[in-house]
């Protein structure tokens, strides 16, 4: 598959297959993550290949940060647990499950918090292409693959239910596995596109 038949055709799938991602699989994939563009020529990303005997304490921990929001903007509580129920099991079936996390390790030192807050958003936008790495070189190695944000409003969460050192800031999951048969992504529905790109 080449690159161009790689972008147009990979798709979130969020029914997996109970079959394991071979680690040396897992191992390729964050090794073409970290060939991402980074802003002057740092290394802010950390991926965490999350192992499922820590991953109820990783969802129960992310869970109580949820659930606090959740409680204080009013929703019923019958509706919070089924969210929690449903996040628990996304985190504990998937796969193989990868947190992505930044540092700031060779990010500038900025004197003001507008360029100290654009130079995070840097690192950020390096840690999506990465991400995007990820998601497509799974799609061209024959995974399925999709993105849980969870983890970005929940960083405290991760780092304690992890152990990860102190300056990890947890940006997102992304869960690999394989389609089950017969289960394809859905083709990308034709969209215009026209709205999304001006000229000046
Ligand atoms: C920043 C970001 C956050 C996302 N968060 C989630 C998420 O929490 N849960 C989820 O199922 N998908 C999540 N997604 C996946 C999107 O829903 C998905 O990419 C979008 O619907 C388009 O579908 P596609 O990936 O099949 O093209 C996220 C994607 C991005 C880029």
């Amino acid at each position: 598959m080449n690159a161009i038949d790689a972008i147009r055709t990979r798709r979130s799938l969020r029914q997996l297959a109970d079959r394991p991602v071979p680690r040396d699989i897992i191992d390729d994939i964050l090794a073409l993550a970290c060939t991402a563009p980074a802003p002057h020529h740092t290394r802010p990303w950390r991926y965490v290949i999350v192992s499922p005997e820590r991953r109820a304490a990783l969802a129960g921990a992310m869970g109580a940060t949820w659930r606090t929001d959740l409680e204080r903007d009013g929703h019923p509580q019958p509706r919070i647990e089924k969210l929690l129920r449903k996040s628990m099991r996304q985190i504990t079936t998937a796969p193989a499950l990868i947190l992505a996390c930044l540092t700031h390790e060779g990010l500038r030192d900025w004197p003001d918090d507008r360029r100290a807050r654009n130079e995070f958003a840097m690192a950020q936008q390096s840690i999506g292409a990465g991400m995007q790495n990820i998601m497509l070189s799974a799609h061209a190695l024959g995974l399925a693959s999709y993105w849980i944000s969870a983890p970005l409003f929940a960083p405290e969460a991760c780092v304690a239910a992890l152990a990860l050192p102190d300056d990890y800031v947890a940006q997102a999951f992304i869960v690999l596995g394989y389609a089950p048969e017969g289960i394809e992504p859905k083709p990308r529905p034709s969209a215009d596109n026209a709205s999304l790109i001006i000229e000046r």
